[in-house]
């Protein structure tokens, strides 16, 4: 795991936003892994005003989103299907048949998440994995207990989660449902790359112990410290509570791979 700590939520964005564009460039039939959520506003902002600037061509790129909701028809705006279009697909030339979210009105979910799966291993696997951290530590709706070699699954929403979402829902908590796809923690660590955003103090705590305290099931995004190319990258206040913020900043001051933003 690597640690890069910027200033504020719109460096961390900028830094995220390069990082798949550049992926997208170096080979641009990648397979994207894609999260929602507020952080990744930011991010696909970023990344479109990149897209256009530099006229990156999404159009072989396929993108497996991390999580839906059960039971929200993709219609919905509250969907993880609308909100991708809204931030990211209608903005670039990727094709509406390569943006894959697992499908939260199927009548077999067990199914239909053995057929995401599936579909990302038809794929070849996936290049950059984009994540967000919960409060609840989690990676996708992977919630406290999540088996650290999960596999894509139905997975009931920790009371947190539902809080923290509600904001999306106009601040109602009942709103949100109580279930969703997600992909399995063992999927995400079979990513090729992992790019870990997070930013806000609500962060802080929980990214402290995901990141430098021990690796457990109750903190599914401590798995990511078993990943061999994982990059956290964290505003200064989510990154409050870290200890070893000396050694993180040398890392990004002399590690080649950081060369692109120092
Ligand atoms: C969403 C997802 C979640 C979020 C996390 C952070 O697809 O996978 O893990 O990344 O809940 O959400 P925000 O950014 O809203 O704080």
């Amino acid at each position: 795991m690597k640690i890069m700590v910027r200033a504020d939520d719109g460096q961390v964005a900028s830094v995220a936003a390069r990082l798949i564009a550049e992926q997208v460039k170096a080979r641009p039939g990648s397979v994207l892994g894609l999260a929602t959520g507020r952080t990744m506003e930011r991010v696909y902002a970023e990344l479109v005003a990149i897209a256009r600037a530099e006229a990156i061509d999404f159009s072989r790129c396929r993108s497996f989103n991390l999580d839906e909701y059960v039971g929200l028809p993709a219609g919905s705006v509250h969907s993880y299907r609308a909100y991708m279009e809204a931030h990211l697909f209608r903005h670039i030339d990727i094709r509406p048949e390569n943006t894959m979210l697992p499908d939260g009105m199927a009548a077999d979910l067990e199914s239909e998440a053995a057929r995401y799966d599936a579909a990302i291993r038809e794929a070849g696997g996936i290049d950059l994995q984009l994540a967000g951290i919960g409060e609840t530590g989690h990676i996708g709706f992977n919630e406290p207990l999540s088996p650290l070699a999960s596999r894509t699954r139905a997975i009931t929403l920790a009371p947190g989660t539902r809080r923290q979402n509600a904001g999306l829902f106009g601040g109602d908590v009942d709103a949100v449902p109580r279930r969703a796809l997600t992909m399995g923690v063992g999927v995400i660590l079979e990513a090729r790359q992992v790019v870990l955003v997070a930013t806000g103090a609500a962060k802080a705590a929980i990214l402290a112990r995901a990141v430098e305290g021990p690796v457990t099931s109750m903190i599914s995004a401590s798995a990511l410290q078993f990943h061999a190319n994982c990059l956290v990258i964290a505003d200064e206040p989510a990154a409050a509570q870290l200890q070893h913020r000396d050694y993180y900043d040398s890392m990004v001051a002399t590690d080649p791979e950081f060369a692109p933003f120092r």
